[in-house]
């Protein structure tokens, strides 16, 4: 069960041999737009088909969905707005293949829905069938924000991805979605532990307790509540930020993403890991004017080696973990 915005969702428990027995979703976060989370989806979604894996692409970025582009596709025919409405039931119908082998991709082409305006029925419905789509990795490309569905998409992943740039607010706005992921994951075990009014009377002594960030919450409810704090930090270490800088340019931007890691564990108390930094490259936008995906249109660029280590991390971990 998920709450979002304030009502309660129920999707259904994964069926056996779906994709969830391996527990191998991805999902591509960071509140902020531009950043690159599209292309780095799609890139780590090619290299992860390249290693032999069965992939599906799902850009969840509904109402302004591009993951195509990235891939050097055309606008489908049918997509996620045809099974949010009813007039398709088999999520696989609209997993299209892709030029890449073993790659297919779940996107929209009519551009009628949004993340804001689909309800608590279809997003339950897309989450269930998700979870039961046959493939090795679903890779999901989330919207920009952090509106409660996009963060909810986030949540259904084992492997959690931050992408931010060495802007200023690329920055904070990746705190902010990892913040909001965080607490909404605690909102989610709340109920579910008897911690409600535990976690409710804390919130409402925010000030005189000095409640700012996840770690100041966790350390009033163990004081409280010792035992079943104890069950929450346990569900909550699922939760691991593994963070990605993108379109680093010089040298020195990459020590954003070791401080970036280290002011969200320390300040925040938020589990983030910089598992890696993407140089900013012409080629990215020239492989788009192409249509063609930068993996397969530069293969010996530095960006190439760095994604092949990224995406290389993620399949090698051992974080397979079910986070429902
Ligand atoms: N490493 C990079 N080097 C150069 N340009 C990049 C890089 N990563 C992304 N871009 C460009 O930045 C723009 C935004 O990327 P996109 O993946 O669409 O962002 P998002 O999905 O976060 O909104 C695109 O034009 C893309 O080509
Ligand atoms: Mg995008």
């Amino acid at each position: 069960m998920s709450k979002i915005n304030g009502s309660f969702i129920n999707y259904s428990t994964p069926q056996r041999g779906s994709l969830s027995s391996q527990s191998k979703i991805i999902a591509v976060g960071g509140g902020k737009g531009g950043v690159g989370k599209s292309f780095i989806s799609s890139n780590i979604a090619i290299f992860l088909a390249n290693m032999g894996y069965k992939v599906v692409l799902v850009d969840l970025d509904l109402g302004a969905a591009n993951a195509h582009t990235t891939l050097g596709e055309g606008l489908l025919k049918v997509g996620i707005s045809d099974f949010l409405n009813g007039r398709i039931n088999n999520l696989d119908e609209i997993a299209i293949a892709t030029y890449q082998q073993n790659l297919r991709l779940i996107s929209d082409s009519h551009a009628d829905i949004d993340v804001a305006n689909i309800n608590l029925d279809q997003v339950s419905r897309l989450m269930s069938a998700l979870y039961n789509l046959q493939a090795d990795y679903l890779v999901l490309d989330l919207s920009a924000g952090t509106h409660s569905t996009t963060v909810d998409f986030f949540l259904m992943a084992q492997h959690h991805l931050v992408v931010f740039t060495p802007e200023p607010s690329s920055i904070e706005n990746a705190y902010r979605f990892m913040k909001t992921s965080f607490f909404r994951k605690v909102k989610r075990y709340e109920r579910q532990l008897g911690l409600e009014q535990a976690l409710q009377d804390i919130m409402s002594q925010k000030d005189e307790l000095q409640i700012r960030q996840p770690a100041d919450l966790i350390s009033a409810l163990l004081k409280r509540e010792p035992d079943r704090g104890q069950m929450l930090v346990q569900k909550l270490n699922s939760l691991q930020f593994n963070i990605i800088l993108n379109q680093t340019r010089i040298h020195k931007d990459i020590d954003v993403g070791y401080s970036v890691q280290s002011v969200a564990n320390k300040f925040f108390g938020i589990p983030a890991r910089f598992i890696g930094h993407l140089d900013y490259d012409n080629a990215v936008w020239q492989s788009l004017r192409k249509r063609k995906p930068l993996l397969v249109e530069y293969p010996h660029s530095r960006l190439y080696t760095q994604i092949l280590n990224i995406s290389k991390s993620i399949a090698y971990s051992n974080r397979y973990k079910a986070v429902i």
